[in-house]
């Protein structure tokens, strides 16, 4: 048997595609000083949303295992397209707590609107699962959700392209429609998009709540933990390493881009292959 203090001090595994569950990893950094994170972005095999919902299951489930050999006490799913196809899989894998980022968002979004028309941008294989629109309604039957795929959003992040001309284009013609049909709430469903965030609050325009699932998921892990006795109640003495970062491929371009997003300076990523999990 573990001891429960053991398994306490144990830390959180967070995954992405990328960069963008840095957005997710920053929230919990913020509301859970306490607790050491494992990251990993799957920089050699991003973009996931355009790929199939048995790829991103497949990759989710390696990613899963790896974090498993790292001893996690807890798993989120920092990425909207692996949380929308698979999330059912990851539960029947592992048997620790599992926390996704669709859920919370679309939670918020309900609190937030006031005339019912919610907007959901995110990647293709999101937009593609129809979870979102299913969460809204199962919970606000009388919302109307209107969903747009911007696939080049992530590539333009990744780019280091956050304020640019082109990314202003290229947001202009996805929120078009949007504008139009007068949304008062747009969930921003893809954790790369807050790091564009002033580009779409400028364009959509200032009436449109945006919603970035990160704030509520870190709650949702919080609240979880609690609930299971997880929570590190002391934040880990000098000389631990509070946050380790692993990716698949091109650390370095990892590291630059994690430390302009993070406040938290990371020390250095490691890259593994996935494939041998
Ligand atoms: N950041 C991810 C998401 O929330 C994935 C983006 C991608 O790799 O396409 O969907």
């Amino acid at each position: 048997m573990i001891e429960q203090e053991e398994l306490r001090n144990r830390p959180i595994g967070v995954f992405d595609s990328g960069v963008g569950g840095l957005t997710v990893a920053r929230e919990i950094m913020r509301q859970l000083p306490n607790e050491r994170i494992v990251y990993f972005g799957d920089t050699a095999r991003v973009p996931y949303g355009n790929k199939s919902p048995e790829t991103i299951t497949k990759f989710s489930r390696q990613i899963a295992r790896f974090l498993q050999t790292q001893d996690v006490k807890a798993i989120v799913v920092a990425c909207n397209s692996a949380s929308a196809c698979a999330l059912d899989a990851l539960e029947e894998d592992v048997d620790i707590p599992i926390v996704d980022v669709v859920r919370p968002g679309a939670k918020t979004a309900i609190g937030a609107t006031k005339n019912d028309k919610i907007g959901v941008i995110a990647t293709a294989a999101t937009i593609g699962s129809g979870i979102y629109s299913r969460y809204i309604k199962e919970n606000d039957s009388d919302a109307m959700v209107l969903s747009k795929a911007c696939p080049l959003f992530v590539p333009l992040v990744e780019e280091g392209l956050w304020e640019d001309p082109v990314t202003d284009e290229i947001a202009r013609r996805y929120l078009a429609e949007l504008i139009d049909v007068g949304i008062d709430t747009l969930i921003l469903g893809c954790t790369h998009y807050p790091i564009i965030r002033s580009t779409i609050g400028r364009i959509i325009g200032e009436d449109v709540t945006l919603v970035n699932p990160a704030y509520e998921t870190a709650m949702e892990l919080k609240r979880l933990l609690q609930e299971k006795g997880l929570e590190s109640e002391h934040r880990p003495g000098l000389g631990t390493e509070l946050y380790r970062f692993f990716v698949s491929d091109a650390a370095d371009k990892f590291q630059k881009f994690a430390n302009s997003i993070l406040t938290y300076g990371i020390l250095s990523a490691k890259v593994i292959n996935i494939d041998e999990y």
